[in-house]
């Protein structure tokens, strides 16, 4: 219980000599001897002191005979032979002694030194981790509103350059791509070709070359909901080129 109550006394120090698994592992065996201590002391101790016989040496300072004999046979046989309190010797003494005391003061000072060493080892845990003064000043971080969605980007059109708006670059084949599915293939107004654009409808000519005003062909999609309508750009374009003279 001592070992692994230094061990968990001086984490850090322990863990340089022995694996960092050591340190739960000398926890659980602390915990169970503690445990088993308990365990004997009340099963154990109390049956023999308390229950079997109440032991009244503690505060009489003796025994029954009885008790002498099932506890303490042989001293009870010395008392009985009157060698138990013989002196001993002076010359027998002062040579136990000189043994003694230098080998118990070198081990007392030893050991004194080894508690004093491994319990100053380290501070705890705790105030040997670098203390990181911005984690102390913010470790809460409110909560930030989400930014509402905004329209996903859309491309730049390229800008056409006055020498491109012809039908042959650009009017031609933006009717192709937005008109000719229905104008081209269902009669009437056809826009697949410049000469046929130009013919007109049912209703006649819906181009008159520099005249986008009274050409059907934008008033038709100026209010915007023709079945199939130009961007807002695209009708300037097409603006631009029917005032420019239609161009081919
Ligand atoms: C989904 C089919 C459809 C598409 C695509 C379509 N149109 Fe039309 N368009 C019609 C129909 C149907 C008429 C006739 C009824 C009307 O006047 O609204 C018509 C009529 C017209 C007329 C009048 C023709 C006339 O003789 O009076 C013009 C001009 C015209 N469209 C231009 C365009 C242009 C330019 C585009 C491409 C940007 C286009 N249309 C795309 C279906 C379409």
């Amino acid at each position: 219980m001592g070992l692994t109550g230094y061990m968990m006394w001086n984490p850090i120090a322990t863990s340089r000599i022995l694996p960092g698994e050591f340190i739960p592992a000398a926890k659980a065996a602390h915990g169970a001897e503690a445990i088993l201590a308990v365990l004997a002391i009340i099963i154990w101790h109390m049956y023999s002191v308390h229950l079997k016989t109440f032991n009244k040496a503690m505060w009489t300072g003796s025994l029954t005979e009885d008790e002498m004999l099932h506890e303490h046979p042989l001293e009870l046989a010395d008392i009985k032979a009157g060698v138990i309190d013989q002196p001993i010797a002076v010359a027998v003494l002062r040579k136990r002694q000189r043994g003694y005391y230098p080998v118990a003061g070198i081990l007392a000072v030893v050991m004194l030194a080894g508690v004093y060493g491994f319990v100053g080892t380290e501070e705890t845990a705790l105030t040997t981790i670098p203390i990181q003064p911005e984690r102390l000043v913010s470790s809460y971080d409110p909560q930030t509103p989400t930014p509402l969605p905004t329209f996903a980007p859309t491309a730049t059109p390229e800008p056409v350059a006055v020498a491109d708006l012809t039908w042959q670059v650009y009017i031609g084949p933006l009717f192709q791509q937005k008109c000719v599915m229905c104008h081209g293939q269902l009669g009437g107004l056809s826009l697949a070709s410049y000469a046929e654009a130009m013919v007109g409808g049912q209703s006649g000519t819906v181009i008159l070359p520099g005249d986008s005003a009274n050409s059907v062909l934008i008033s038709i999609q100026a209010p915007g909901n023709h079945l199939g309508q130009l961007s807002v750009d695209e009708l300037i374009l097409l603006e631009e080129w029917v005032d420019a003279g239609a161009p081919k």
